[in-house]
C-alpha cells in the first residue's frame, strides 16, 4: 500500500511524496519502442524495456513514468484528439497490455502518471458526434456551439467572437449539420469540451475514477487553464505587436477563468481519496505568475520557463531568482527542459555546426544541462532521448505530420513538433532496435553512434552521466527537498547554488563557458569544507574544495559536506 497523505506544505522538513522528491521521465508511446514491427511504438514495447528507466543496477533510477496519450484516436493530433476515454488505441494494444505496462512499472518501484486530455475531446468521439445533431440532442450543450451574429460585407458568416486558435485560424468552425459555429482552442478536429455543464463535468471526473481505479498513480492534467472560457463568451481585447495571430490580442476570455480553482478543488479531493497520487497541470500559453496562481497541494504545474532560456549563465541565473521569487518556500515547482513540443534541448543549447549528429562540445553542454534539472528545486521531468542527448530530427515542412507545422503561414508561425519526436535509439542495426519494421518518422541521422547500448558502455557518457547524477540525488536529500540559494560566483559564466535540507547541504556549480573558470565562494559560516561529490569532467571523488574553485570548461560541480 503507498504511504499515508503527506501534511500539505511541500518545504525541507516536510513529509515529502514521491512526486516531489522523485524524478518523472515522459514517454511518447509512439516512438519509444515497437513490439510488433509496424514501426510505430506501443505499450508492449516500452514494457519490454522498463528496466533501462528503473529495477536493475545500471538502470537510469527514475521514479515515475509519464504516458503521453495512448487512447483510441484518429490522430489529428497524435492522440491529443481522444475518441474514447476510456479505451487503448489499438495501435498501441490493448487494456492487458496497459496493465502489463503498470504492473512492470509497480514492480520496479515506478509510478504511472496517464495524460488526460480533457479540453476538448476528438471530433470523431461519440459524444461530439450526437452533439452536433442536432440542438435538443442529449448532448447538445457538450460542446461550446453558438449561431453567427450575421454576414460580413462579403458575406461571409461572422464568428461568435474573435478568438483565434492556438494551432492557427479562427478558433470557430462551423458545421453544416448543426448550422452553428463550434469552438475549438486547438484544430477544428479537436472541439472544447463545455466544463459549465454539469453532464460534462460528472462524465470527465468518472474518467479520473476509472483511471485511478484502474491503478494509475498520477495525471497530467493537458492545457488545464483553458477549461473554462468567460461566460459571456466575451472577444478578447487587442493587443500591438508580436509574432503571429494569436499575439495581436490579450487573451483575457479564453483561459485562466476563475471557475477552474473550485474545480482544481473537487479534482483533487477525487485523487485525495486514494493516498499517494497526484496531478501535474500543463500550463497552456501561461506566465511563471499564472503557474503561481493555479498551483495547490499534489498539484503541480508546468511553468515552461526553464524552456525559452538560451545557453547563458546569467540568463538562467535570471531565471532560477524570477521563479524562486514566485514559487518561494511554499510552493513546488516543477522542472522541464524538453518535452514532446519543443525542440529537444541537446540542440537548443548546441554550439553552431552541432547539427543532428551532435558534438563533443555540445554533449559537454548536455551533462551541464542535465546536472542543472536534476539538482535545482523542483521535480524534474525528462524526456525520453534526452538522456543520450538525442538531437532534433531534422524534417522538411513538406514531409511534417506534425498537423500546426503543416498549417502554418505568415499569420501562423509553428515549428514543426516532429523534430523532438524521433524513435528511441536503442542499438545500432537497421531499425535501431526501436522497430524490425519502418519507423513511423525517420530514425535520428546518428542512431548507428548515440544509442543507449553504445552510451551504456562508455563510462563518460551522457547516458552514465544521468545514471550518476539520479543516484547522487536519491542519496542526497538537499538535493531532492532542499530549500534553494543562488550564490554570486565572481564569473558571469558560472551559476551556483547552494541546497540545503536540515544538515545536508549540496553546492552546485555550473561552468556554461568552453574556458576554465575561477571561483571565489562567498563564505557562509561553516566549518566543513565543500568535498566533490560528482563533475561532468574528470575530477576526483572527495576531492575537497577551497574558497577558490577553479573549474574546467563546461564543468558541472555538485559539492556536498558529507
Ligand atoms: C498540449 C500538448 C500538445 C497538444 C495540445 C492540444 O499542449 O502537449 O501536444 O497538441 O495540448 O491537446
Ligand atoms: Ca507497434
Amino acid at each position: 500500500m503507498p504511504a499515508q497523505p503527506p501534511p500539505e506544505r511541500p518545504g525541507a522538513g516536510a513529509e515529502h511524496d514521491w512526486w516531489q522528491t522523485g524524478v518523472v521521465y515522459e514517454i511518447y508511446p509512439r516512438s519509444f519502442a515497437d513490439s510488433n514491427g509496424d514501426g510505430i511504438g506501443d505499450l508492449a514495447g516500452i514494457t519490454a524495456h522498463l528496466d533501462h528507466l528503473a529495477g536493475q543496477p545500471d538502470s537510469l533510477g527514475v521514479d515515475a513514468v509519464w504516458l503521453s496519450p495512448f487512447y483510441p484516436s484518429p490522430d489529428h493530433d497524435f492522440g491529443y484528439d481522444v475518441a474514447d476515454y476510456l479505451g487503448v488505441n489499438p495501435k498501441y494494444g490493448s487494456l492487458a497490455d496497459f496493465e502489463r505496462l503498470v504492473e512492470g512499472c509497480h514492480r520496479r518501484g515506478m509510478k504511472v502518471v496517464i495524460d488526460l486530455v480533457l479540453n476538448h475531446s476528438s471530433s470523431e468521439h461519440p459524444w461530439f458526434q450526437a452533439s452536433r445533431t442536432s440542438r435538443s440532442d442529449p448532448y447538445a450543450d457538450w460542446y461550446i456551439w453558438r449561431d453567427s451574429p450575421g454576414r460580413s460585407v462579403t458575406g461571409r458568416r461572422r464568428s461568435p467572437n474573435n478568438w483565434r486558435s492556438w494551432f492557427g485560424g479562427s478558433a470557430w468552425t462551423w458545421d453544416e449539420v448543426r448550422g452553428q459555429f463550434y469552438y475549438h482552442t486547438f484544430l477544428p478536429q479537436q472541439p472544447d469540451l463545455n466544463w459549465r455543464n454539469p453532464a460534462v463535468r460528472e462524465a470527465l471526473l468518472n474518467v479520473v475514477e476509472t483511471w485511478l481505479d484502474r491503478g494509475v498513480d498520477g495525471f497530467r492534467m493537458d492545457v488545464f487553464n483553458v477549461f473554462f472560457k468567460d461566460a459571456q463568451l466575451r472577444s478578447n481585447p487587442r493587443r500591438v505587436g508580436g509574432r503571429g495571430a494569436w499575439s495581436w490580442q490579450r487573451h483575457l476570455h479564453d483561459r485562466n477563468q476563475p471557475e477552474l480553482h473550485d474545480l482544481l478543488s473537487q479534482l483533487r479531493s477525487i485523487v485525495d481519496t486514494r493516498p499517494g497520487r497526484m496531478t501535474v497541470g500543463e500550463l497552456f500559453d501561461g506566465m511563471l505568475a499564472d503557474a503561481a496562481q493555479l498551483i495547490a497541494p499534489r498539484h503541480l504545474v508546468f511553468d515552461f520557463s526553464l524552456i525559452g532560456v538560451p545557453w547563458s549563465a546569467a540568463a538562467f541565473t535570471r531565471t532560477l531568482a524570477a521563479r524562486d521569487a514566485v514559487f518561494g518556500t511554499e510552493r513546488w515547482p516543477a522542472n522541464v527542459l524538453s518535452n514532446h513540443d519543443q525542440p529537444r534541448h541537446a540542440s537548443r543549447f548546441a554550439p553552431p555546426g552541432d547539427g543532428a549528429a551532435g558534438s563533443t562540445e555540445g554533449d559537454a553542454r548536455a551533462k551541464v544541462a542535465a546536472v542543472l534539472l536534476l539538482t535545482m528545486r523542483g521535480t524534474p521531468f525528462l524526456y525520453y532521448g534526452e538522456e543520450i542527448a538525442l538531437r532534433n530530427l531534422s524534417i522538411p515542412k513538406a514531409q511534417a505530420f506534425d498537423p500546426p507545422a503543416r498549417r502554418a503561414n505568415f499569420l501562423f508561425r509553428w515549428w514543426n513538433r516532429d523534430q523532438a519526436r524521433g524513435p528511441m535509439p536503442w542499438r545500432a542495426g537497421p531499425g535501431a532496435g526501436f522497430s524490425a519494421g519502418r519507423p513511423w518518422l525517420p530514425l535520428p541521422s546518428e542512431a548507428a553512434t548515440r544509442n543507449v547500448e553504445r552510451q551504456a558502455a562508455d563510462p563518460d557518457s551522457v547516458l552514465n552521466t544521468y545514471r550518476r547524477l539520479l543516484a547522487l540525488r536519491s542519496a542526497t536529500p538537499a538535493l531532492q527537498v532542499g530549500s534553494q540559494h543562488l550564490v554570486a560566483t565572481s564569473d558571469a559564466d558560472v551559476l551556483g547554488y547552494v541546497r540545503r535540507a536540515g544538515d545536508d547541504a549540496a553546492l552546485v556549480l555550473l561552468n556554461f563557458a568552453r574556458r576554465p573558470a575561477s571561483i571565489a565562494l562567498p563564505k557562509d559560516g561553516s566549518r566543513e569544507p565543500w568535498r566533490a561529490a560528482f563533475s561532468t569532467r574528470d575530477r576526483a571523488p572527495g576531492d575537497m574544495l577551497g574558497d577558490e574553485v577553479a573549474l574546467a570548461p563546461l564543468e558541472g560541480l555538485v559539492a556536498t559536506r558529507a
